[in-house]
């Protein structure tokens, strides 16, 4: 089970931090820092590896079933956090300009964002142990099977968004280091 919010406070309290670093950034060198460079450059970087490890830490937990390697539900919120917070630095570095395919892989980057926000809503209303395994009996059958259909059919909107997103971000990747780092 998910108890609590501490995963969202944690990303709040990141949250801050990261723009506070930001605006001190644009205040003292009086620009926006552009995405080919350094800091802009860094946020990318750091932000796409928290979002690939959103994409598959968890999955892989969840596949092993073996409790050895941490509850279900710490792994949870780990995806969570990092879910938040690496969109959260991509944001920054895309320098506010959202043309072309980096555009198209910010919207989808905002869109799994959103679509992850729901599913926590949906998740949460079905009972769990730690482990993430559902407990039968606690709520009324008629309203865990609904609850349980929503959850199915939010993994078959959710996962296809996100192949699309890191496909598109593999490429925007390749081509904006092809084009502008490696030809400069
Ligand atoms: C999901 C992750 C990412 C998103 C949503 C994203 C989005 C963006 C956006 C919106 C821009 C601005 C495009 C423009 O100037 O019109 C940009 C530029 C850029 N991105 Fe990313 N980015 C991501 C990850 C990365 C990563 C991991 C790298 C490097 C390894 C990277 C390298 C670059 C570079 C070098 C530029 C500058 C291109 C130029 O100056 O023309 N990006 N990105
Ligand atoms: C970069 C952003 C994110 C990516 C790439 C991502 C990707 C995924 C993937 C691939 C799954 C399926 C796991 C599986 O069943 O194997 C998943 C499940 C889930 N994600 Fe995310 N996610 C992101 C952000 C978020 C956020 C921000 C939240 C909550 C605020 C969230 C909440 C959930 C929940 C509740 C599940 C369902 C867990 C389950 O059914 O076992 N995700 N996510």
């Amino acid at each position: 089970m998910l108890r609590g919010n501490k995963e969202l406070w944690w990303a709040l309290g990141v949250g801050i931090l990261i723009t506070a670093v930001y605006g001190a950034v644009v205040f003292f060198t009086r620009e926006i820092p552009a995405a080919g460079e350094l800091f802009g450059h860094g946020l990318g970087i750091i932000g796409f590896i928290m979002m690939l490890m959103t994409e598959v830490l968890y999955s892989m937990r969840k596949r092993t079933r073996n409790a050895r390697w941490g509850r279900m539900s710490s792994w949870l919120q780990f995806h969570i956090f990092t879910g938040l917070i690496g969109p959260f630095m991509v944001l920054f570095h895309s320098s506010w300009k959202f043309n072309g395919l980096a555009g198209a892989v910010t919207l989808l980057t905002i869109i799994i964002v959103f679509s992850g926000v729901v599913g926590r809503y949906i998740y949460t209303r079905i009972p769990r142990t730690t482990d993430g395994l559902e407990i039968e009996g606690s709520v009324s059958e008629a309203s865990l099977r609904q609850a349980r259909q929503l959850m199915a059919l939010w993994h078959t909107v959710h996962i296809p968004i996100g192949m699309a997103l890191f496909i598109s971000a593999f490429i925007h990747i390749g081509a904006a280091l092809y084009y502008s780092t490696f030809l400069k």
